[in-house]
Parts: C-alpha cells; sequence; structure tokens
C-alpha cells in the first residue's frame, strides 16, 4: 500500500484525489489517508502531491514510519467503504495526527 504521511497534515491539497483510480484516499480533518486494503499500488499518487506526502509502505521516511499504522488504524471504525466521493469528508483523524501542533504553514 500507499501512505500518506505528515507533509499532509493542514495542507491537505487533494490533488492525489483525481489521480487515484480506485478512490480509496479519504478524507479525515486535517489529513487524508490512503486505505491499505483498498489502494492496489498503482503509483499514481505519489508524483502529484506538491508536499512529497506519499510513500511506498516500504519506502516511509523513518521519522514517519508509524504513519502506516495511521492509514491504517484510521480505518478501524469506518471499515472497507469502497469508495471515498461515497463516504465524504469523515471530519475525523487518528489520533496521533489530532496530537500534532497547528502551524502556520
Ligand atoms: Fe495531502 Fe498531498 Fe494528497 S497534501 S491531500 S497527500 S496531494
Ligand atoms: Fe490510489 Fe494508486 Fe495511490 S491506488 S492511493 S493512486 S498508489
Amino acid at each position: 500500500t500507499y501512505v500518506i504521511a505528515e507533509p499532509c497534515v493542514d495542507i491537505k491539497d487533494k490533488a492525489c484525489l483525481d489521480v487515484c483510480p480506485v478512490d480509496c484516499i479519504y478524507e479525515g480533518d486535517r489529513t487524508l489517508y490512503i486505505h491499505p486494503d483498498e489502494c492496489i499500488d498503482c503509483h499514481a499518487c505519489e508524483p502529484v502531491c506538491p508536499v512529497e506526502a506519499i510513500f511506498p509502505e516500504a519506502e516511509l521516511p523513518e521519522k514517519w514510519s508509524h504513519y502506516a499504522e495511521v492509514n491504517r488504524e484510521f480505518f478501524a471504525d469506518l471499515g472497507t467503504p469502497g469508495g471515498a466521493a461515497g463516504t465524504g469528508p469523515t471530519g475525523a483523524d487518528h489520533s496521533a495526527v489530532s496530537a500534532l501542533p497547528v502551524t502556520a504553514k
């Protein structure tokens, strides 16, 4: 799976949403999350993110390695909806994201 890491937080450019062929990128309050069971590893999203927030799970920088769990655990309540468009903005975040300080970007 691909994973969205910390650079997305409070940026949410959403260029990735337009290119994902399976609509597996879901909107939280402060960041977006890739559904690990719905992502087909097509790589389309990684190059379009202007802040380079997206990585293949195996290539996550060490400092953001926990984002694999963050993306996965975000779906503990949502389950596997099969598409972000039908789900809409969730207004929620993983606790690790909610805990991040809000900084001016
Ligand atoms: Fe976030 Fe980059 Fe997508 S900032 S919303 S991961 S294009
Ligand atoms: Fe979607 Fe492909 Fe990225 S399935 S999340 S655009 S790797």
